[in-house]
């Protein structure tokens, strides 16, 4: 097996990524940057793609794991969701995602301000989607396992995270460099190996220059 665990990150711990994200969460220029070059706000196309693979149909019930402001909202009830819920450790976080919610009048949907280790969902998740968070999870082998284990057989899953391109290594050592250094990412975890280790084949697709990955499937049983 060419996958080698790499367990919690020796970066962060949950405790620690909760404290970061209490104080960053709608940071102005984190939002700027997040607008204007890594185009990752409520529009953005590189999270359209990640939630077409969902393949949505009217009324699923989707989780959003590790949901932060609730970025993907909008774009996943564009899409068909129904029953929405969203867990992340950050109770600031969940603070904009709350507002967000109010702000849209979107009723059906809930949020769970627990750490990824203490959410242990029943299988009856429609479609389940983990953005730009599996760099960041201590623990990015659990955070899979409890995205998948959420679905019911039949459902579907994405996650779109940051990867280096492969195409230019200083550009590839500075994108590493900039996740460690704001959020303690860490963009050159294999999560398509873990995922192909434990549930087999999926599909895997680049974006945004190579520097973003969208990797999706679906739950065989
Ligand atoms: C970069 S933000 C991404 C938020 C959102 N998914 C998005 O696409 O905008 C990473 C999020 O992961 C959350 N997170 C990290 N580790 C977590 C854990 N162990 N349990 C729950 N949430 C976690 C953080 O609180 C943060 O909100």
């Amino acid at each position: 097996m060419a996958y080698k665990m790499q367990g919690v990150s020796p970066v962060r711990t949950d405790a620690s990524v909760q404290r970061l994200y209490d104080r960053i969460a709608g940071e102005s220029l984190g939002n700027w940057l997040d607008e204007r070059v890594f185009r990752l706000t409520e529009n953005s196309p590189y999270r359209q793609r990640a939630i077409d693979q969902l393949q949505l149909k009217p009324g699923a019930v989707v989780l959003d794991l590790a949901c932060g402001a609730g970025q993907n909202f909008k774009l996943l009830r564009a899409a068909g969701a129904g029953e929405l819920v969203g867990v992340d450790i950050s109770r600031r976080s969940l603070q904009d995602a709350a507002a967000r919610i109010r702000r849209h009048g979107w009723t059906n949907a809930r949020l769970l301000n627990t750490p990824i280790a203490d959410f242990h969902p029943e299988p009856r998740f429609d479609a389940a989607l983990c953005s730009f968070a599996m760099c960041i999870i201590p623990n990015y082998e659990q955070a899979v396992d409890r995205l998948i284990g959420a679905l019911r057989p039949g459902g579907r899953w994405a996650i779109l995270c940051m990867q280096p391109s492969g195409k230019h290594p200083l550009l590839d050592s500075a994108w590493a460099w900039m996740n460690r250094c704001y959020s303690g990412g860490d963009v050159r975890r294999d999560v398509a190996a873990y995922v192909r280790a434990v549930y087999g084949d999926c599909h895997y697709e680049t974006c945004f220059g190579g520097f973003y990955y969208i990797l999706s499937g679906q739950k065989i049983s």
